[in-house]
């Protein structure tokens, strides 16, 4: 199988299996407990049908949206993620090309594996931070300062992490940061000699956000499980999350808000968006997925709030779902991880090119020309 071959993100998931140690590979399709939420995430956008219109004169259609103030050329975002360097050897950079190639936000995860600075030297394009608060004061205050000075356009605060999930993949397997050379990782190393000619004459697998507070993950081999049961601030509530917004100053974001009172605070607390999020299944196995509750949350708090919808988006129709039904945006992480695994920014620029395109054409077959004439009476929940 080649890139292109690949025609939908189920496509780029089989080549990243092929391609990546099965460590690796189940650290990014992996999910708590019963993968069920995971599962879910997706299935929950196929109880909602499409109403076409049709003879609507879509010859010319404008594709783009504003988020978070910020021009997107589509109503979608590469959600924040770990680790990149592990999956493919230019990590983050890739993908920050990538999404400046097609106009669309990016975020880089507390645990990247480039660095803040590095990152902003990339990209002119929407850019936002993702912030895990650590027990370590001084590094919080460090991120959001580097940050600062980079010129990120957002920080988005993870609230659905106070403890890592159970993620039994993981678990088996003993995927740690850096990946370690135990017996079983060796073997599992030695199936996919690419990736590790890759790994081992490749940058050094670096967390440089960290630099300078932290050895665990960058210097010393752990499992993300350990890191975040002992590196996180299990005590974090909402005056945290209020003082980090004051200190920060500029676009504020929380991800992982599932519930409608919660929507409710992080207005109360002056955030611009909320992701309605449940960390794509790897937290709460049994939460709901984020398009069954995104109604609930548009109803308490639409309009007040950008409402972002992150979490098992596979195909340009549940981005095109999504904003019918009251959010902003869609957000996702796998949609871009395995193509980012299966070949670097080649591979992520062909994911965003395919569901761009599948955009396009579901908003020309549903008979809109903009993305604003998405709304809800162009859906039927079942
Ligand atoms: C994530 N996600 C995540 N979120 C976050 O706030 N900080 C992080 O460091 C990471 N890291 C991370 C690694 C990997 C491998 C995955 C798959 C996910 C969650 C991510 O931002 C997003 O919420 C989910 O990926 C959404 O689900 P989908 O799109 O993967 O189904
Ligand atoms: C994860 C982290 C790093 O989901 O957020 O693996």
């Amino acid at each position: 199988m080649r890139l292109s071959d690949c025609h939908n993100i189920d496509d780029f998931r089989k080549l990243a299996k092929a391609r990546l140690p099965w460590p690796v590979f189940d650290y990014i399709d992996g999910a708590a407990d019963d993968e069920l939420t995971k599962a879910r995430n997706t299935s929950a956008f196929d109880d909602v049908d499409l109403v076409p219109d049709v003879l609507a004169g879509v010859g010319a259609i404008d594709t783009s949206c504003t988020i978070m103030g910020r021009k997107s050329a589509l109503p979608l975002m590469l959600s924040p993620t770990a680790l990149q360097r592990a999956f493919h050897r230019d990590g983050e950079r890739a993908v920050a090309k990538a999404a400046d190639k097609f106009g669309v936000w990016f975020g880089i995860s507390s645990l990247a594996t480039h660095s803040i600075e590095e990152i902003a030297g990339l990209t002119g394009g929407p850019k936002l931070f993702q912030l895990y608060v650590h027990k370590d004061k001084g590094l919080n205050a460090s991120m959001i300062e580097r940050c600062q000075q980079a010129g990120f356009d957002a920080l988005a605060l993870t609230v659905d992490t106070i403890v890592s999930g159970k993620r039994e993949r993981c678990l088996r397997s003993g995927f740690t940061t850096p990946p370690r050379y135990t017996p079983s990782a060796v073997w599992s190393y030695a199936t996919r000699p690419r990736w590790t000619l890759d790994y081992v004459l490749g940058p050094k697998f670096r967390l440089p956000n960290l630099d300078g507070h932290v050895q665990e993950g960058s210097g010393k081999a752990v499992s993300i499980q350990d890191y975040f049961n002992t590196m996180l601030d299990t005590g974090m509530d909402w005056d945290t999350a209020a003082r980090i917004r004051q200190d920060w100053g500029g676009t504020f974001a929380l991800k992982g808000v599932m519930s409608a009172a919660d929507a409710r605070r992080a207005v109360e607390i002056g955030a611009d968006a909320i992701w309605i999020s449940n960390h794509g299944g790897r937290q709460l196995d049994g939460s709901r997925a984020p398009f069954d509750q995104l109604r609930e949350i548009v109803d308490a708090v639409g309009g007040e709030i950008e409402i972002i919808l992150d979490g098992g988006v596979r195909r340009g129709t549940h981005a095109l779902k999504s904003v019918a039904a009251g959010a902003t945006a869609a957000s996702g992480g796998r949609l871009y991880l395995y193509a980012l695994a299966a070949a670097g920014q080649e591979g992520v620029e062909r994911a965003l090119l395919i569901l761009k395109e599948e955009i396009e054409r579901g908003m020309r077959l549903m008979g809109v020309t903009s993305v604003d004439q998405l709304t809800p009476n162009r859906l039927r929940w079942r």
